[in-house]
């Protein structure tokens, strides 16, 4: 109860503000005597078009692998406090085969050599993992060895070998490593750095046992935020659930993020997807929501948008954007209801020529407005819709 109210003020305290800082998150953490981020609190503008992606364990759909260390010092025991840590999530959220929100789990152990559990494919339920880890040392190699990038390696080809990879759910590797040994293997970051630049976000869990020694090199392995350790803190199942919820937060394939960024690098104010085929305004409409993700016309809060919707077209295009009025003298209104407050119109505008507006970008990055009739003209048009999230699952549309 008392954390709850100290959030809300927390949300309040930042409501005209941009968008909170990755500085904000941990000093919340902090104060708060934890590490974990705070979802619902930290993420998004807090005005603009896109609500926050929500948290709902048990509606995550991600493809993901574990790839845990499995050697001599990890040790037996380790290996399975650390699998009751993995399970304990997983618990929470909803595994299964079926399409939809539903998350495929695969279990790559590595030392020396890499073993891949299983993939995809394997698990129907939250129960099938439990009966198939119900004595996990009993999948410890304990070989002297750590080859992470073989396990990140495994775990690519997996992946991209029609293992039971969905098309559009986001791939999670989670590392869970105990121990690193230097030299006897390439580097990880490479394979690391690709498997993040293919779309993929890597979790790197850092479980320092007693007596042991940190892991180098595990911060820069994971992605951006996605690091967690019990080092200097108490490590709890919810941190990697919150992690979970984040790497969920993501634009479909061929959907442009913008505002990408923050802490957790979540698409901050919607994905954008260019139709660079005429249409009447009418009819953008229908087809922004039914072929885009319930999307709609795009909302131009400022210039930062209105540049970035300007270089999904060429040069000198005209397109549509998510102004309306009813009619000529009605208060002009964006497509989500806010009231106009930034406006580029050209010129003697907006005139009486109509009720909706066209853009045309000039010489350079200026972009002017022009009042025009929703069903006598036909120009270009961008779609702006929500992020997938654990609120919003994304079926394949364009591909
Ligand atoms: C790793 O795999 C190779 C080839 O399968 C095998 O010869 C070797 O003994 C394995 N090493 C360990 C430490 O298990
Ligand atoms: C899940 O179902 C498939 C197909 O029925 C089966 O082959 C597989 O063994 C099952 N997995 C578990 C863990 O029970
Ligand atoms: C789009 O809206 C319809 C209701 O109009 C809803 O059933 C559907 O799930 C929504 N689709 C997405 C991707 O949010």
């Amino acid at each position: 109860m008392h954390k709850s109210i100290i959030l809300a003020l927390f949300a309040v305290a930042y409501a005209n503000a941009q968008w909170t800082t990755a500085e904000s998150t941990t000093m919340m953490g902090q104060s708060e005597g934890s590490t974990a981020p705070m979802w619902g609190t930290t993420v998004g503008p807090t005005s603009g078009p896109t609500p926050n992606c929500g948290c709902s364990p048990q509606n995550i759909w991600l493809d993901i692998f574990f790839a845990i260390d499995s050697s001599d010092a990890m040790t037996s025991g380790g290996l399975d406090s650390a699998m009751s840590y993995i399970l304990s999530a997983l618990a929470r959220m909803t595994i299964g085969q079926q399409i939809g929100q539903y998350t495929r789990v695969g279990f790559i152990f590595y030392s020396a050599n890499t073993t891949v559990q299983s993939d995809l494919r394997y698990f129907n339920s939250t129960d099938s993992l439990f009966d198939t880890f119900n004595n996990p040392s009993t999948y410890w190699q304990g070989d002297h060895g750590t080859n992470i990038e073989g396990a990140i390696k495994a775990a690519t080809t997996l992946f991209d070998t029609n293992k039971g990879h969905r098309a559009n759910t986001k791939r999670v590797l989670v590392i869970l490593a105990s121990s690193y040994t230097n030299g006897d293997y390439h580097d990880p970051i490479q394979a690391a750095t690709t498997f993040k630049n293919d779309g993929g976000k890597i979790i790197a869990i850092e479980y320092v046992q007693v007596h042991g020694a940190q892991v180098p090199n595990l911060r820069d392995i994971a992605s951006p935020g996605y690091f967690l350790s019990n080092s200097q803190q108490d490590l709890h199942v919810n941190d990697l659930i919150q992690l979970f919820c984040y790497a969920n937060c993501f634009c479909t394939t061929n959907y442009l993020p913008y505002g990408n960024g923050g802490a957790y690098d979540v698409p901050m104010g919607g994905c954008y997807y260019a139709v660079t085929i005429t249409s009447i305004e009418r009819l953008t409409e229908t087809t922004c929501f039914r072929d885009h993700l319930n999307g709609t016309l795009p909302v131009i809060e400022d210039v930062g948008k209105s540049n970035f919707i300007n270089n999904l077209f060429a040069s000198r295009s005209q397109y549509w954007i998510g102004l309306k009025r009813a009619s000529t003298g009605s208060p002009w209104q964006w497509v989500d209801g806010s009231s106009m407050s930034y406006q580029s119109w050209g010129s003697g505008e907006p005139s009486s020529n109509g009720n909706c507006v066209m853009a045309t970008i000039q010489s350079g990055f200026s972009v002017t407005w022009y009042a025009k009739d929703c069903t006598a003209n036909d120009y270009m048009y961008a779609c702006q819709t929500t992020p997938c999230s654990t609120d919003k699952y994304c079926t394949d549309t364009i591909s």
